[in-house]
């Protein structure tokens, strides 16, 4: 939700906050602005709408400028428009502000603000900041910003320029994330780290509560209290290429295509020697008392717990429930020391469920977080954090990071069934090697993905559709249909392929797609009989089975192979053709793919 960048130095100021904004543009789209210190005064653009409107209000003008934030909105206080862009200037136009959070009591301050003879030029909750800046201005800016965010309540992450200190970048943050990028006499800031791969890889992750004051040649670190404090540099190791499209026409395609890798890395992290290894998250010790385990998540990262729920139940013999993390919050599940919750966030940032998580932690379960992102705020507050290998996922969509968590599950289930001796070796070995051939199977399908498109055409022109499944189909199904809907705009359900006959069949009409998900072999018959009918009142059949599998071709009218595997694990594969779905659906209809509307790739509000 919503991205800032900040930058100190002798570089191109502006091209460089407008890199990091087409970086961060995944965050929020609605909007996109900057404020630029130039001869000893605050300049600020910002144009509604994508990112190529800023660019295109700013050519042709002088912008000489050695120090500047940038902005990129999803909206939450006050509509998409210019006016509610980011950044906020104070009154006096002596201060201007980038934030991404919300402030929760903004209404308290603008009142106050209103009454001392504040005029507030926008709708949002941000402004109240900058116009407090002015307000208690006492000409030292570090204490200026540390007693203005006591003010606050809420969550943010904020970058300050002020016209009384040309060459200072103030930054601050609580419970929105925000990194501080380490440069050759410059320094940056961002809300992530893509931003700033084409400059460094050396990086602060600043803790709830920090303000750093950056200059050209320093960055200082004080707590809330404005002690100075050091935090431990970090070194990035994903790189600019794996952030950029090479060659691709949409992040989402070129990611679902790093998935044979991505899922080879994250397997190949965790295996040596043929075991799979988590020692340095868990031994018996920390298990052998766990009575239930939770998995807990949003979106796509609670669609990988389903599968993960499945894993640990099937190979670790272990009982467990997946929850959505903004209802596990709120639902008194009974958790104790003897209960281990799994966090998963591709992000790391999600507020739904970081907030899940403190819950969880100060009722004393053990907590595990799954993440792609190091150092992001679920790694840090987790008791534990294991790290999936899907490297920086862009595109709003989640596709490598979800097969990634996948793959994090499958072991995680493999390790915990040996800690506890609930697995003979031969079918720990076959489990194992079953995982370790899932990345050229991945590779196959993605190879042949011709008659994906044809499927494509059909759903390009429809407003509805099912996607059906039985056991580990179904926990495949619901993630199939959020990938369509939320890319290409068609509206689907995923239903249990025997539960759609009590309601909802009623909705089957002549041509509706019915995308059916086939692979569990005792259950071949069964989602047989669940094809005849719906097609027996009109639909139209697209499955996913096993190549082999004629008794589901003969039923269908478009039907997707996937190659063999163990049924327990063909959740790897049989999503791949429905990701290329959503993706070539979204791409027919003309939508941008990779920024889908009303999203953000981060969702650090709640
Ligand atoms: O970063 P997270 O994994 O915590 O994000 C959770 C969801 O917001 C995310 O998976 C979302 O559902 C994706 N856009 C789905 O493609």
């Amino acid at each position: 939700m919503c991205g800032i960048v900040g930058y100190v130095g002798h570089g191109d100021t502006k091209e460089i906050i407008l890199h990091g904004l087409k970086t961060l543009e995944y965050r929020g789209y609605d909007s996109s602005g900057m404020a630029l210190m130039s001869n000893g005064e605050i300049l600020v653009e910002k144009k509604a709408g994508r990112i190529e409107n800023l660019e295109e209000s700013m050519k042709g003008k002088n912008f000489s400028s050695e120090i500047g934030i940038g902005h990129t909105r999803w909206a939450t206080h006050g509509v998409p428009s210019d006016r509610n862009s980011h950044p906020h200037y104070s009154m006096d136009k002596s201060a201007a502000v980038v934030h991404n959070g919300i402030i929760e009591n903004y209404q308290v301050l603008r009142k106050e603000l209103e009454e001392k003879g504040y005029v507030f030029s926008s709708d949002t909750d941000t402004e109240v900041i900058s116009q407090l800046i002015q307000d208690m201005y006492n000409g030292n800016i570090l204490d200026t910003v540390s007693k203005v965010v006591k003010r606050l309540e809420g969550s943010y992450a904020i970058g300050v320029l002020h016209k009384n200190h040309p060459d200072e970048l103030i930054c601050a943050r609580e419970h929105s994330p925000l990194v501080v990028g380490i440069g050759e006499k410059e320094n940056f800031i961002a809300s992530d780290i893509s931003a700033l791969l084409k400059y460094t890889k050396d990086v602060y992750y600043l803790k709830d509560g920090d303000i750093a004051v950056l200059k050209a040649g320093s960055i200082e670190i004080f707590d809330r209290d404005e002690k100075p404090v050091t935090r431990e540099k970090k070194y990035i190791e994903w790189n600019l290429e794996q952030a950029t499209k090479c060659g691709y026409p949409h992040f989402m395609l070129k990611e679902i295509f790093e998935q044979p890798q991505a899922v080879k890395e994250t397997f190949e992290k965790r295996v040596h020697n043929g075991k799979v290894d988590f020692s340095d998250v868990l031994n018996y010790e920390d298990i052998k008392n766990i009575n239930k385990i939770y998995i807990v998540a949003c979106g796509t990262a609670y669609h990988a717990g389903l599968q993960g729920q499945f894993a640990l139940q099937k190979i670790a013999k272990l009982d467990s429930a997946t929850d959505i993390a903004s209802e596990f919050r709120y639902s008194d599940s009974f958790i104790d020391e003897k209960t281990m919750v799994i966090f998963v966030s591709q992000s790391g940032e999600t507020s739904d469920t970081l907030a899940a998580l403190k819950e969880a932690k100060a009722k004393g379960a053990l907590t595990i977080a799954v993440t792609n992102v190091v150092g992001s705020t679920i790694s840090r507050e987790a008791h534990k954090t294991i790290y999936t290998m899907a490297g920086p996922e862009i595109a709003v969509a989640s596709t490598k990071a979800y097969t990634t968590q996948v793959t994090i599950f499958y072991l995680l289930a493999l390790y915990m069934a040996e800690l506890r001796k609930v697995i003979s070796k031969e079918k720990y070995e076959e489990y194992l090697s079953e995982i370790k051939n899932m990345p050229e199977k991945i590779q196959n399908i993605l190879d042949n993905c011709e008659k994906i498109k044809t499927a494509a055409e059909y759903f390009k022109d429809r407003t509805n559709g099912f996607f059906i499944g039985r056991g580990l189909d179904y926990k495949v199904a619901i993630e199939a249909s959020l990938k369509i809907k939320e890319v290409s705009y068609v509206h689907t359900e995923a239903f249990a392929s025997g539960e759609l006959k009590h309601g909802t069949i009623a909705l089957i009409e002549e041509g509706t797609p019915v995308v059916v998900i086939a692979t569990q072999k005792n259950l071949i018959d069964k989602s047989v009989s669940n094809i005849k009918e719906v097609k027996a009142r009109g639909a139209y059949i697209i499955t996913v089975g096993f190549d082999d599998e004629e008794s589901l071709k003969n039923v269908s009218d478009n039907f997707i192979g996937i190659p063999e595997c163990n049924d327990m694990f063909s959740g790897f594969l049989s999503i791949v053709p429905l990701q290329l779905l959503a993706y070539y659906t979204s791409d027919a209809k003309g939508i941008d793919v990779d920024k889908p509307r009303n999203l953000a790739k981060s969702v650090t509000v709640e």
